[in-house]
């Protein structure tokens, strides 16, 4: 977001010293912001979304713990937030927060039904499997840069890879899985294309679930409509599409933000002149300082109460600071690292909404191999700019680079 500060919301005292969530700090050094916002409100603090809507930013450990545990007082269903009627229908953080019938806004019995079935259909990925697709993928990817020296990294291989993958999960052909990437990715830049790109990813699912309906394969689409939650087509429909989003983009960013730490610090350089041993501490380090989704929308509180200090009133917002939490110093030691082999992060959040155990185990896999067989590959693998002139995307709500240019001697092709 890059709009102008504006004023505090009126009739909301709470909010007088809100800082806005958006501006170039969330872009160039958030970790600081976050220790900033802690010092001055403490473990939630007040914001201000575009256009000065009124939020709350959990960044305390305990306390986004506390929120995400705690589903009866601070609710998924976004229907009940008291912001609704002064938010205007071209609202640019609209789609984030806007209730749609999937598993991500469903409470109680209707979400354990919805999170049984797609953690069932995702258990049932074969690792061994996925992490050979995972490789042929990336071979084939990377046979389009070798021979030329250089590559865009986040363009030409993070972005794709993830989907091509989660296509393949989902069983869809080969020739579906470019239109329907295509239609995501229209949709997700939000340009002129977006509605179309929309109804183009639709139609894909459409076909894939009746096709699936008809004749089930070994595949997330046709466990979900056999998974015994019994859910319907429509149903199917909307959580494979928040499969594809939750699963695309943060998988996406994570292995750019992991391949930019290996390739920018010096305790990495080891690994990128052969041994694989660091690509685990690379990926694992990015979650606690790099995480893809820095913020996430949200909980809203169910009735009047209490946290980390503050006052929610009851259809107050409040958002997921899961960046905030990775840097509070209850979690860090002394000298502001996380202990080596610690994997306690809030990244994938926590309590029953959290990403589903099975999604985790899948995305490691994605990333992982992205990552060695890129520099399996490509062994001299270098950045191709200065680092300083990397760019993160303009948001608070995701750490992302828009571009990773590399350099390398042109290898040859896989196989
Ligand atoms: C194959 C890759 C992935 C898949 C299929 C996937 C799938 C999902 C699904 C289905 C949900 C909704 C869960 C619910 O509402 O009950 C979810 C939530 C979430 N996922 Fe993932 N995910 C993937 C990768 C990741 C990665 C790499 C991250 C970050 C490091 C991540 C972070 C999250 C977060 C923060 C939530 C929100 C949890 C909340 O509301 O508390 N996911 N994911």
């Amino acid at each position: 977001m890059t709009e102008p500060a504006m004023t505090p919301p009126p009739g909301c005292p709470a909010h007088a010293g809100a800082t806005p969530l958006y501006g170039p700090r969330f872009q160039t050094d958030p970790g600081q912001l976050y220790q900033e916002l802690r010092r001055t409100h403490g473990p939630v603090a007040p914001v201000e979304l575009a256009g000065g809507v009124p939020a709350w930013l959990v960044i305390g450990y305990r306390e986004l713990q506390l929120m995400t545990g705690q589903t009866k007082l601070f609710g998924r269903d976004s229907t009940r937030w008291n912001q609704w009627p002064n938010i205007p229908a071209d609202w640019p953080l609209k789609p984030m927060m806007a209730p749609v019938p999937s598993i991500l806004y469903a409470e109680g019995a209707e979400h354990q039904r919805r999170k049984a079935a797609v953690t069932d259909a995702l258990a049932g990925v074969d690792q061994y499997e996925l992490k050979q697709h995972c490789e042929e993928v990336a071979d084939r990817l990377i046979d389009e840069f070798a021979g030329k020296g250089e590559a865009e990294l986040v363009a030409d291989y993070a972005h794709r890879l993830p989907l091509l993958v989660l296509c393949r999960l989902f069983g869809l052909d080969e020739d579906e899985a470019p239109v329907l990437i295509g239609g995501l990715v229209a949709m997700l830049d939000g340009g002129p294309d977006a509605q179309a790109g929309a109804q183009r990813l639709l139609d894909v699912m459409l076909g894939l679930v009746h096709r699936k309906r008809a004749e089930p394969g070994p595949d997330v689409t046709s466990r979900l409509l056999g998974h015994q939650a019994g859910l319907t087509d429509e149903e199917v429909m909307r959580d494979l599409r928040v499969i594809l989003i939750a699963g695309h983009q943060p998988c996406a960013y994570w292995i750019s933000n992991a391949l930019r730490l290996m390739l920018t610090d010096d305790r990495f350089a080891a690994s990128l002149s052969g041994g694989r041993r660091s690509v685990g501490q690379a990926l694992s380090e990015a979650l606690w300082e790099d995480t893809p989704t820095q913020i996430f929308a949200g909980r809203w509180a169910t009735r009047d109460t209490q946290l980390g200090g503050q006052r929610i009133a009851a259809g107050d917002l409040l958002l997921l600071g899961l960046a905030g939490a990775n840097t509070d110093p209850s979690v860090r030691q002394a000298d502001g690292t996380p202990a080596e082999g610690n994997r306690a992060h809030l990244s994938y959040s926590y309590g029953p909404h959290s990403c589903p155990f099975p999604a985790q185990e899948t995305a490691e896999v994605i990333a992982a191999t992205a990552i060695e067989v890129l520099l399996d590959r490509l062994p001299d693998l270098r950045l191709a700019v200065a680092e300083h002139a990397l760019v993160w995307r303009p948001s608070a709500w995701v750490r992302a680079l828009m571009a990773l240019p590399v350099a390398f001697t042109p290898g040859y092709l896989a196989g």
